[in-house]
């Protein structure tokens, strides 16, 4: 099965990343947010990201005006209706994407395949809250996904490999690099980056180094593109903070336990770029 019409809910950082990368690989794109005003804000973000494009002269204007004709913009959940794949990707946050995931299933063919972008949720309590759990799986983008090569691709024990494959296809038609992994916390790359990023918290914390020495310290000496606090940061600290206590949840590892000053932070609303101050100002 071929993805023509993605439907993508959610109009966070993730939201709006996948919507460009699909909208560029000719794939009609179906935006939802829950306000009209959101959703009509994505679509002006994509326009001004797509004239700077133009300026630095990496697209062509008449192909970012064909882009653009592919993204349209709803409130209402049943212009989902026609779309081959819906992925959402809202908060992390369980209760609410299952609540959404129960209600796409109303409003989709039985053959749409339904997706989550989550970051570590365990994809199979998704795939039970809809009839035909077969047709669930996790298409897991990185941050910023223009850029990132990745995606994984999740399997629950749910899936049937017809939904894998469409999945995978659909991820490497949008020129990304597909890994597939089991339905386990954290996938593979976030249950090998967190207790890294949780352990540079620990270390700013105990006060061994300054958060910019840590950061100097990884990009210097492990030719990393950004240290671990600013890409804390940047992933977004509540989302941080949701990706730890889930790993903790399944796990049990001390690793994965999220230090204090995370969660203070979250508490504060310092949630990193997206709210202008984290464990740096913007
Ligand atoms: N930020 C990252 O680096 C990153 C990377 C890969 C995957 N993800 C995953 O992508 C998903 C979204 O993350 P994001 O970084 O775009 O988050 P974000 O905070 O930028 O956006 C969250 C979106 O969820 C919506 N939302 C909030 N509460 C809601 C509710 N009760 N019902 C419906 N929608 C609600 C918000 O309006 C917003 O559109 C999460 O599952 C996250 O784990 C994030």
């Amino acid at each position: 099965m071929s993805i023509e019409r993605l439907g993508i809910v959610g109009s966070g950082i993730m939201g709006a990343g996948i919507a460009e990368v699909a909208a560029k690989a000719g794939i009609e794109v179906v935006l939802r947010s829950r306000k009209q005003e959101t959703a009509d804000a994505m679509v002006a973000a994509l326009e001004k990201s797509l004239g700077k494009q133009v300026e630095k002269g990496r697209i062509e204007e008449t192909a970012a005006k064909e882009v653009l004709s592919r993204v349209s913009a709803h409130h209402d959940l049943h212009a989902l209706a026609n779309c081959d794949l819906v992925l959402e990707s809202v908060v992390e946050d369980l209760d609410v994407k299952k609540d959404l995931f129960s209600r796409l299933g109303d409003v989709v063919s039985d053959t749409t395949i339904l997706a989550t972008n989550t970051s570590t949720l365990p994809v199979v309590e998704l795939a039970t809250t809809v009839e035909n759990p077969d047709r669930v799986c996790g298409i897991h983008f990185f941050n910023p996904a223009p850029a990132m090569a990745l995606v994984e691709i999740i399997r629950p024990i749910t899936a049937s490999d017809a939904t894998i494959e469409a999945a995978t296809a659909f991820a490497q038609a949008c020129g990304k690099t597909t890994v597939e992994v089991q339905d386990r916390a954290g996938f593979i790359v976030n249950a090998l980056l967190f207790p890294y990023l949780n352990n540079a918290v620990r270390m700013l914390e105990n006060g061994t180094a300054s958060r910019e020495d840590i950061d100097a310290a990884m990009k210097g000496g492990c030719n990393f593109p950004m240290g671990p606090l600013a890409l804390l940061d940047l992933v977004g600290l509540d989302t941080s903070l949701s990706i730890l206590d889930a790993l903790y949840a399944e796990f049990r590892d001390p690793n994965y336990a999220a230090m204090p000053t995370l969660r203070r932070l979250v508490a504060a609303g310092q949630l990193g770029r997206k709210s202008g101050r984290g464990f740096y100002d913007y």
